[in-house]
Formats: structure tokens, sequence, C-alpha cells
């Protein structure tokens, strides 16, 4: 049997994209349901093209009822990943996925993490204190933001001149060549237990 993701997001959704392209030729794996709290994101655009089914919730449904458990639990769901998805996960949720909900930050945490440090303000804090260096983390997720053990680092360096949307390439790059196989390798190692 293929293993079922589910994928947050709450934007564009151009890494559950690359997710959905990776697992569409995959015999392991299968992305099974994307969700979002925001029903004009881009991604439910993305989810419909590649034919799978999404979901559109509201924060009363997600923090309130156990809607999105028994959701993910009818359709088999083994790993849970955030691609830019912004809320903190209820504990339902923690409690019935562990070690088995992971999420795509776009800095070296724990730099630049925490509430509030999501999207472009990482990359503007980034800049303004002049680092040289930057990257991706994908991470377990647990209670707090951005605070979960990590799983996969990787960095680019940032040169004199690099601006805002330099610094979304360079992750953007980073986020779309790693989380896709990052995700097959737990998956595998899910596989084993
Ligand atoms: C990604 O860069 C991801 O790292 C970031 O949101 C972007 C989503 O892009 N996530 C966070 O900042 C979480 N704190 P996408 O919608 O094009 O995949």
């Amino acid at each position: 049997m293929k293993k079922r993701i589910a994928i947050f997001a709450s934007g564009s959704g151009s890494n559950a994209q690359k997710i959905m392209e990776h697992f569409k030729k995959s015999n392991e794996a299968e992305v099974a349901l994307i969700l979002t709290n925001n029903p004009y994101a881009y991604v439910l655009q993305r989810a419909d093209n590649f034919e799978v089914p999404s979901h559109i919730f509201d924060k009363k449904e997600f923090y309130e009822t156990n809607k999105i458990l028994a959701l993910l639990n009818n359709l088999n769901i083994d790993l849970v990943v955030l691609a830019g998805f912004l809320w903190l996960v209820p504990l339902n949720l923690l409690k019935a996925y562990p070690n088995k909900i992971i999420n795509i930050h776009p800095s070296l945490l724990p730099k630049y993490g925490g509430k509030g440090m999501y999207g472009e303000r990482v990359h503007e804090a980034v800049l303004a204190n002049k680092e040289t260096e930057s990257g991706i983390t994908i991470h377990f997720v647990n209670e707090n933001f951005d605070d979960g053990e990590i799983i996969h680092q990787s960095k680019f360096r940032v040169d004199k001149g690099d601006d805002l949307e330099m610094m979304k390439f360079k992750v953007q790059q980073l986020e779309h060549t790693h989380f896709p196989k990052v995700i097959e390798g737990l998956l595998k190692k899910m596989k084993s237990i």
C-alpha cells in the first residue's frame, strides 16, 4: 500500500506543487489531501491540477473540533506536511501523529524562527542583520513555533547586493530540491518500523 501524505498550505503552494510532482510517479507514496485555511490560496488550484482533493477549514474547525483529525484518519494519512502553513498545530493532531508532522522554514533555525517569523519577514531580518549565510530547515512540529527536532538543513551564501527577491529565489531553490527528498526519506524509515 502506498504511504499517504496530507499537505497543509496557506498560500501559493509552490512547495506543495513540487511534492505532488515528485510523488505523482512514485509507487511508494502519494499526496492524498491538501488542506488550507485560506479559500483564496493558489495551492487550491494546484491541487485541482493534480486531481488531489482539498479541504478548506477555519480557525474554529481547526482548534475547536476533531473534524480534521477525523478526515486525516479516514484517509489513512501517514505523514502530515506543513508547507507554508502559519498556524500552530493543535494538541489533538500532535498527539495523534507523533513525529509524523513536519514543517519547512526558510531560515537556519533556531535563527529567525518563532511567532511572526515567516516568508519575507525572515528574509528581511536576515538581510538587515547582514548575515553571510542563510538556508532552510525541515523539522518535526511540536506545540511551539519552529521548535521541534531538526531533520534537515541546507545553506546558501548571502552575497553582497542580494535583495529580497534574490533571497526568495535562493530559498525556494533549496526548498524545492530538498523537501520532496526529505519526505521520501522519512516515509522509507517509517516503513521499516
Ligand atoms: C516557504 O518558503 C516556507 O519555508 C515558508 O513559506 C513559504 C511557502 O511558500 N514557511 C514559513 O515561513 C513557515 N514559518 P510556497 O507557498 O510557495 O510553498
